[in-house]
């Protein structure tokens, strides 16, 4: 193994999702933009994967300030308000970026963008591509990167961030390349735009690269996270077939019209929240369909129903194709059958603290994207995720790219200890496919909708023995896996953390075992935080 220097650049973008493209593209224009991928750019990630659609005021009716609104409800109003403020209103200057560029989202016979409902939300505001909205935006990205001057080194996994020799920044990363040697990238600044890590539990929509990499590399390094115990379960994922378990049902399908009911045939929103029904928030809705199926009133399968088979079949053929599509696969038409859906790990809310610009607290260090917290609160609205990649991807690519140029003198004991960190994997003995698998049981098991502190206590003591385990890499192509499992365990016990740190049920955190409850928006709670040196939660300024 060896510890090559592989490039001196200004900016290096670590991850290729739609925030980590769009940093790069804006980066670019300020000095040599170095974009690193575990996977194959516009391949990996959750950008292509995500299938409902992008959130922007575009209308006459709609407002800024109602999807601010909208947004810090949604959010239980633990978003950082200033970062929300941005994503509204730049949103739509990205999407127009973004069609500038040539992406083709659906149009309505006005040949304007068609928006169509997302829960939670007062006004029908969310763009889309069918329900391949992230694949039209990744593949627009792409084309658009290939015209700039931006390095691209995919395949490599950057395994943790490189400091200078007085430790204070980040002056780029390690990582190693497709044959498992270690390399150094230096750079005067480094963005994080890894995405986030619901592949730590068993169940999740995400790509095989949600594994939480950003969270441990930044906890590491030695920057401040927010919020790492709100965790997204989005209501509606596949519940059968074995391998297709988890995999999304986008909210698009609800957007269209699709009901839900139990396995009695009863429309059980109206228990929950009669007056938004299925597009009540996600929060609210996963929990109502886990509560059903808690209590004896889930399909065979073990979900319950979403159902469209009441919509024309023309709707359903052309704003959910890829639905109808995934599910003849599983040999159920859904324009005559109703779907089995059940709640699935999908995104991570928390994340290291940024400023508007992306900076985090460590210098030379920026972050957007899922890796990124603050913007969605205890709770994220559909659609504002891709609007947040784009708006957030950009404004760290600027910042970033016009920072200063930094000396950047390499640490060598780091290097030397990751070296040995590698070596000890050489000699490991356990298979990390293992660890992994053990390791997103008790997550789901025991930090999942519902939590208390007995279960969080638990779950804390298995990733943090699993985080301990030797790891056996057979080869040297298998250190980046036994890295990014010991990412997964750190992203683990960051999420149980920080649920211990938060003495109420709020969003997407529900604690069976505290019953005192708080009307969210006078919460006297803030936001949670965990780093090196310090953790605990902020108290909050309740409004009268
Ligand atoms: O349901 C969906 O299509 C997912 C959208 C999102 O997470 O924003």
């Amino acid at each position: 193994m060896l510890a090559d220097e592989v490039c001196d650049c200004h900016v290096l973008v670590i991850g290729s999702g739609g925030a980590g493209v769009r940093a790069a593209i804006e980066a670019s224009k300020h000095g040599a933009t170095v974009l690193i991928s575990k996977t194959i750019v516009g391949k990996g990630g959750c950008t292509p994967m995500a299938e409902g659609g992008y959130n922007a005021v575009l209308q006459e009716g709609d407002a800024c300030g109602i999807h601010f609104e909208d947004t810090l409800k949604g959010g239980a109003y633990l978003n950082n308000p200033e970062l929300v403020n941005h994503l509204v209103r730049e949103s739509p200057l990205r999407m127009g970026d973004l069609v500038k560029w040539g992406a083709v989202f659906d149009v309505t016979e006005a040949d304007e963008l068609a928006q169509r409902p997302f829960g939670g939300q007062r006004f029908p505001r969310t763009c889309y591509a069918g329900d391949r909205t992230g694949h039209e935006m990744m593949v627009t990205l792409v084309e658009r990167l290939d015209s700039t001057d931006v390095t691209t080194l995919q395949e490599y996994t950057v395994i943790d961030l490189l400091k200078d020799k007085d430790g204070k920044a980040v002056i780029g990363a390690m990582a190693l390349d497709e044959k498992g040697d270690l390399v150094l990238l230096k750079a005067d600044s480094t963005i994080l735009a890894t995405g986030g890590g619901a592949k730590i539990y068993d169940i999740s929509t995400n790509s095989a690269s949600g594994t939480g990499d950003g969270f441990a590399m930044g906890y590491r390094a030695g920057a401040e996270l927010i919020d790492m115990e709100m965790v997204q379960f989005h209501p509606t994922g596949a519940v059968y077939p074995y391998d297709a378990r988890g995999r999304l049902v986008t909210e698009a399908v609800r957007g269209e019209g699709g009901i839900l009911k139990n396995v009695k045939g009863e429309r059980f929103m109206k228990n929950y929240d009669p007056a938004r029904m299925e597009l009540s928030t996600r929060d609210v809705v996963a929990r109502a369909i886990a509560t059903e199926i808690l209590q004896g009133r889930g399909t065979p399968h073990g979900g319950v129903y979403l159902d469209v088979t009441h919509l024309p079949r023309e709707q359903i053929e052309t704003r959910l194709p890829v639905m109808l599509e995934q599910f003849l696969r599983f040999g159920v038409d859904i324009r005559t059958t109703p779907m089995e859906v059940a709640p699935t790990a999908h995104h991570v809310m928390g994340g290291l603290r940024i400023t508007p610009h992306g900076q985090t607290t460590l210098p030379g260090l920026f972050a957007c994207g899922e890796v990124a917290g603050g913007v969605h609160g205890a709770n994220r609205l559909g659609g504002n995720a891709l609007a947040d990649t784009q708006v957030f991807g950009k404004r760290a690519g600027e910042a970033a790219g016009k920072a200063g140029k930094r000396k950047k003198t390499v640490d060598r004991d780091q290097v030397g200890a990751q070296l040995g960190r590698l070596a000890g994997f050489c000699a490991g003995n356990t298979n990390p496919a293992l660890v992994k698998r053990d390791l997103q049981l008790a997550m789901w098991q025991g930090a999942g909708i519902f939590r208390t502190a007995g279960d969080l206590e638990e779950t804390l003591a298995t990733a943090t023995q699993l985080a301990a385990v030797h790891l056996q890499a057979v080869s040297d192509r298998n250190l980046a896996e036994c890295c990014i499992v010991q990412n997964m365990c750190c992203t683990a016990s960051l999420v149980c953390r920080s649920a211990l740190l938060r003495p109420e049920s709020r969003g997407a955190h529900v604690r069976t075992d505290i019953t005192q409850a708080h009307d969210a928006e006078h919460s006297p709670f803030g936001h949670t935080f965990i780093s090196q040196s310090r953790e605990g939660i902020e108290p909050r300024e309740v409004q009268p």
